[in-house]
């Protein structure tokens, strides 16, 4: 079996081609739980539901509105927004979950910005923390890539040593100076949920270098690097991680942290991506 779905993809693609009916832009964001009012900052030229894309599975994760988009800088360039993305512990096959980044290639984007909610594993991070992901690690226990490979696409054994470009990290840095927001930097773990972690897992974690635990984000970026693509990662740190964390977790938390910290992700990311 192929380890991605290519033909779906291609379908896909088509279709938002024909209904955009514009030359697609070659930077893409994801945005992550509760970070969905990133499209109020700029201006949605067009919006697919992800319900309308053949082949797009369905998805029900509170504070995801699920579309994809078309939306306008304030320089004028254009990106593509996907709003709400497919979580393994859904139950979704990993050909499925990665099923937007391989039609984001079928599109021609050569630039991906992946954000999400994750829990802080560093005892020196705060939630509300803004973090630049500069490494990650796949905990899943799964990789999308597993399958028979089409050696036209990609290669069997696909290199990670920068899976998260170096260049967009300075870029992403020297911008968030400018705009007086100090992000934290580190690695992003992701497990496969849909528990949140135990005390011990945590701490196990952080061991192993793990700054931001999250339930995402690793496939869509490993199948970015399969096709070549330029990945940016911003993690939004809505709780500490069990065990640093004084309270209990609950997914209203997530979102509402996220909330609040969205307004300067947001602008943030639109000037790192009007640069790219
Ligand atoms: N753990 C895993 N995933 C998460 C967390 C967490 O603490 N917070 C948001 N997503």
């Amino acid at each position: 079996m192929l380890n991605l779905n290519i033909e779906a993809a291609k379908t896909a693609a088509n279709f938002i081609n024909s209904k955009f009916n514009v030359e697609i832009p070659t930077t893409a964001i994801i945005l992550g739980s509760g970070l969905g009012t990133f499209t109020q900052k700029v201006q949605v030229l067009q919006s697919i539901p992800y319900a309308e894309i053949p082949g797009f599975p369905a998805s029900n994760v509170v504070g995801h509105k699920a579309c994809l988009s078309l939306a306008q800088l304030d320089n004028g360039k254009t990106v593509i927004v996907l709003e709400g993305r497919f979580h393994y512990y859904e139950g979704i096959p990993t050909s499925q979950v990665v099923l937007p980044v391989t039609v984001l290639h079928f599109l021609g984007v050569k630039n991906l910005i992946v954000s999400n909610a994750a829990g802080g594993a560093n005892k020196n991070f705060a939630v509300g923390d803004l973090m630049i992901i500069d490494d990650q690690i796949n905990f899943t226990g799964n990789n999308p890539l597993i399958g028979h490979n089409d050696s036209e696409l990609g290669p069997r054994f696909v290199d990670m040593s920068e899976p998260y470009s170096f260049e967009l990290i300075e870029l992403a840095k020297n911008i968030a100076t400018k705009i007086n927001l100090s992000p934290k930097q580190g690695t992003y773990l992701s497990v496969s949920g849909p528990t949140y972690e135990t005390r011990a897992e945590v701490r196990a974690f952080a061991a192993l270098g793990a700054d931001a635990i999250g339930m995402s984000t690793v496939y869509e970026v490993i199948v970015a690097n399969y096709f070549k693509m330029q990945v940016l990662g911003i993690s939004c740190i809505t709780n500490m991680a069990t065990g640093i964390a004084t309270t209990k977790h609950d997914h209203s938390e997530v979102v509402n942290a996220a909330n609040r910290v969205a307004d300067n992700f947001g602008n943030w990311v639109k000037l790192i991506a009007e640069q790219i």
